[in-house]
C-alpha cells in the first residue's frame, strides 16, 4: 500500500500568508501541519509516499527532504496547477501503479492517526473507502448520503439543501479502480477534476464505497480560523518544558508551558498552553494560552493571546494581538500618536483590523 498526499493547491484562504509560503507548512504548536500527516502515515506501517507539489515545491523539499526523518521514502509529483484532486490522482499514475493507496490531503489535521483506518481497508478492500464526519455546517463541505447498512449512495460538494450532516474528511482509500474513474469525469464548473465526482462515478457503476464516520476531531486548516482551533488542541497536550531556556527571576510561567532551546524570557508573564520557539526573546510581556511562538522571534512590551507567530516575526510595543497568524520576518510596531493617520505596507489580500 502507497499513499499520496496533497500539498499543492492556490491557499486562497489563507492569503496573505500562502503568497509566499506553503499553506501546509504552517506550524502547528510549532511543527507544519503536514509534519502530522507523514506521521500518520509512517505510524500506519506504509513507507512509499508520494507528494503532490505545486508552486511550493522548493519549500516543501526542502521541509520533507527524501522522508527519511519520518521513516518513509518520498517521490514527489510536481502538478503544473491546481486542477483539482482527483487531477493529482491522475498524474500520480505512474508512482501509484497497481497498488492500494491512501490518499491524505496535506493541511488536513486528524487526531488519533489514520493506522485502524488502513487496517479496516485491508481487510475489505472496498474499491474506495472514505472517512466522515458529523459537522453543523454541511452547506461548506462535501456531503455523503448513506444507506441504512452505511454504503454511501450518494456525494454531493457544498449542497445547499444537505440530505445528511456528514462531511468528507481529508482521507481516501481506494483500490486501482479509482484511476479509471479519475479518466472518465470531466471538470466541474470551478474548472477542476472532482475527487468526490470520481467517487460519485464509481458508485454509479454500482462498485463498493464504503465509509467510516469518526468521532475524533478533524480539521481542514484552510483558514485561519480552522488553524489557530488546531494549534488550541494540539498545545493542550504538550510537555512542560525549560531546561534549556533562560527565564529570568523576574518572569512568572503558568502552566503548561514548553520553551525551547536558547530561548530567552525576562520580566515576562506567560500562561499555558504556550510554546515559544528556539531563540526567540521574550521580555517585558505577557503572552497569554493557546499561542504557538516560532523560532527566532522577538516580542517585547507587548500581550498576545491564541495565536501564532511565524519564524523571525517581531512585536514590538503593542497592545493587544489576539486571534492572529503573524507571517514570517513581520514586524508589528504601535503607530506614532500624532499625526493620526495609519502607515501601511501590505501585501495583496492583506486583512488589518484598525480601531478608530
Ligand atoms: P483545497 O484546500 O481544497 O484547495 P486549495 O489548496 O487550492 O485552497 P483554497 O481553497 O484556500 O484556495 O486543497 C486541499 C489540499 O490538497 C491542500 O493541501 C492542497 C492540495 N491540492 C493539491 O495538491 N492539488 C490540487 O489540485 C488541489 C485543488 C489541492
Amino acid at each position: 500500500m502507497k499513499a499520496l498526499v496533497l500539498s499543492g493547491g492556490a491557499g486562497t484562504r489563507l492569503r496573505p500568508i500562502t503568497h509566499t509560503s506553503a499553506k501546509q507548512l504552517v506550524p502547528v504548536a510549532n511543527k507544519p501541519v503536514l509534519f502530522y500527516g507523514l506521521e500518520a502515515i509512517a505510524e500506519a506501517g506504509i513507507t512509499e509516499v508520494g507528494i503532490v507539489v505545486g508552486d511550493t515545491v522548493d519549500e516543501i523539499r526542502e521541509a520533507v527532504g527524501d522522508g527519511s526523518e519520518f521513516g518513509i521514502e518520498v517521490t514527489y509529483i510536481p502538478q503544473d496547477e491546481p486542477l483539482g484532486l482527483a487531477h493529482a490522482v491522475l498524474i500520480a499514475r505512474e508512482f501509484l501503479g497497481d497498488d492500494d493507496f491512501v490518499m491524505y490531503l496535506g493541511d488536513n489535521f486528524i487526531v488519533g492517526g489514520i493506522s485502524g483506518l488502513v487496517e479496516e481497508f485491508r481487510g475489505d478492500r472496498p474499491d474506495a473507502q472514505i472517512l466522515l464526519t458529523h459537522v453543523p455546517n454541511p452547506t461548506s463541505f462535501g456531503v455523503a448520503e448513506l444507506d441504512s447498512d452505511g454504503r454511501v449512495v450518494a456525494l454531493e460538494e457544498k449542497p445547499k439543501a444537505p440530505k445528511s450532516d456528514l462531511a468528507l474528511v481529508g482521507v481516501y482509500l481506494f483500490t486501482p479502480s479509482i484511476h479509471e474513474a479519475v479518466r472518465s469525469i470531466e471538470p466541474s464548473w470551478r474548472g477542476e477534476l472532482e475527487i468526490t465526482h470520481a467517487i460519485q462515478w464509481l458508485i454509479d457503476q454500482q462498485r463498493n464505497v464504503r465509509s467510516t464516520t469518526i468521532s475524533g476531531y478533524w480539521k481542514d486548516t484552510g483558514n485561519v480560523t480552522d488553524m489557530l482551533e488546531v494549534n488550541r488542541s494540539v498545545l493542550e497536550t504538550i510537555e512542560p518544558y525549560a531546561e534549556e531556556a533562560e527565564v529570568d527571576d523576574g518572569s512568572e510561567i503558568i502552566g503548561r508551558v514548553r520553551i525551547e532551546k536558547g530561548a530567552k524570557v525576562t520580566g515576562s508573564r506567560i500562561v499555558g498552553p504556550v510554546i515559544i520557539g528556539a531563540d526567540s526573546v521574550i521580555s517585558d510581556s505577557y503572552v497569554g494560552p493557546f499561542t504557538s511562538v516560532s523560532e527566532g522571534c522577538n516580542i517585547a512590551d507587548s500581550e498576545i493571546e491564541y495565536s501564532i507567530v511565524l519564524k523571525d516575526a517581531s512585536i514590538i510595543g503593542v497592545r493587544r494581538v489576539e486571534a492572529s497568524l503573524i507571517g514570517r520576518n513581520v514586524e508589528v510596531t504601535p503607530a506614532p500618536r500624532s499625526p493620526s493617520a495609519h502607515r501601511l505596507v501590505l501585501g495583496d489580500h492583506s486583512k488589518v483590523q484598525i480601531s478608530s
